[in-house]
């Protein structure tokens, strides 16, 4: 069809999303995390996580459907993540559908959990009519980023969560991404995450830092930039070796020692001073090193994505500097940022749309998949 009815699966990490598009129609997008389960032990537990798909799946496939008012039988095709994520996470989703596709004869596709997170840029949302009406103030009739159906010529995606950063060019997203840069180590979510134990606030730790980091000064402490000396940069005419690649657990243990240090001191740990400090290391480091990597590669368009995309200051600073060279930085709404099934299925209904076939039954999930 030309417009194919997708359904699409995502349980790569702690949310159990089902999303349906109609080519590059947002039509519903359910998503249910086990976030909370995970609270207590400080960062996402993958035993519990995969349980939890296990038992969010079915509510959350039923509650999707009756949202978009449409059947399996309507299905056209059932799209899953298969990598990269948590093996045991990948499983469930993987086995759900590919129950779902032996059960109904539907074709199924493996989609790649970061493209997929480009992919979503496509969508579009249902007009006002059918889904919530836009209230103009939350975005609800917005597209998800890059004007539906159509990407743009020069087109890069910096994706920013807690299991990945990374910057990617995408010449076509059915086929030609190309990874330019990522970190080595830690992701920038994770480094919020474990920062945020090391200052005693708890879980999720990038919401608690972005909203502390407010009363805090940025300047009061300098923490590492990571791999910004010039044997990693090198220059443009002789790129070093990790010139657009990021390293986090450095300015971690930075962090860590700047708390000892005021503890050793028995002096008071300025958590706020501390917050606005590791957050601007961060966002400093991504935005400078992402606007690079486009600017040496001829990328005029960004597509924000992940998580900590939420971020306020990343928002603010990569939108500066995108700004001053040229590049417009697309930022979807925070729910297609976000793990969930809609940017499955919307790269999904792209794979079908551009001719390409289903991936059969046979795939397995890989849950380093590059
Ligand atoms: O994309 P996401 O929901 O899940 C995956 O990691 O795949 O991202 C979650 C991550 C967590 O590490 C969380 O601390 C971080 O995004 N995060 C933030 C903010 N909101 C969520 N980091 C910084 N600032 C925020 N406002
Ligand atoms: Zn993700």
């Amino acid at each position: 069809p030309k417009e194919p009815l997708v359904l699409g699966i995502e349980s790569s990490c702690d949310e159990t999303g089902v999303g349906i598009v109609r080519g590059t129609t947002l039509l519903t997008n359910t998503v249910s995390s086990s976030m909370e389960e995970h609270v207590r032990f400080g960062g996402v537990i993958p035993e519990i996580a995969s349980r939890a798909h296990l038992d969010a799946f079915v509510p959350t496939l039923q509650e999707s459907l009756h949202e978009a008012g449409v059947t399996l039988d309507d299905i056209d095709a059932i799209a899953v993540t298969s990598g990269p994520g948590l093996a045991g996470a990948l499983m469930v989703g993987v086995c759900a559908a590919k129950a779902l596709a032996v059960a109904t004869g539907k074709p199924l596709y493996a989609i790649n959990h970061l493209v997929a997170h480009v992919g979503v840029g496509l969508l579009d949302r249902q007009p006002a009519s059918k889904g919530k009406p836009a209230d103009g103030k939350h975005d609800a009739g917005a597209a998800a980023g890059l004007g539906a159906g159509k990407l743009p010529e020069n087109l890069g995606a910096l994706l920013v969560s807690g299991g990945h950063t990374e910057i990617l060019r995408i010449r076509s997203i059915t086929d030609d991404v190309e990874l330019l840069g990522s970190t080595i180590d830690d992701a920038a979510g994770e480094a919020y995450d474990k920062v945020a134990r090391i200052l005693g606030l708890g879980y999720p730790g990038g919401p608690a830092i972005d909203k502390l980091a407010r009363q805090g000064n940025p300047k009061s402490i300098r923490f590492p930039r990571g791999l910004s000396q010039p044997k990693y940069m090198g220059t443009a005419e002789e790129k070093g070796p990790h010139r657009y690649d990021w390293s986090f657990s450095g300015l971690k243990t930075a962090v860590a020692r700047c708390v000892e240090q005021f503890e050793a001191r028995g002096e008071e740990v300025p958590v706020a001073d501390i917050a606005a400090a590791f957050q601007e290391a961060v966002v400093d480091v991504i935005s400078s090193k992402a606007v690079l990597a486009c600017k040496e590669h001829g990328i005029t368009d960004v597509l924000l994505g992940g998580g900590v995309a939420a971020n306020s200051r990343l928002r603010e600073l990569t939108g500066q500097r995108c700004a001053s060279a040229g590049i417009t930085l697309h930022v979807p709404p925070l729910d297609l940022c976000t793990d969930n099934g809609a940017m499955v299925a919307a790269l999904g209904a792209q794979l079908i749309m551009a001719g390409i076939g289903p991936s059969g039954i046979a795939f397995a999930p890989d849950s380093s998949m590059p």
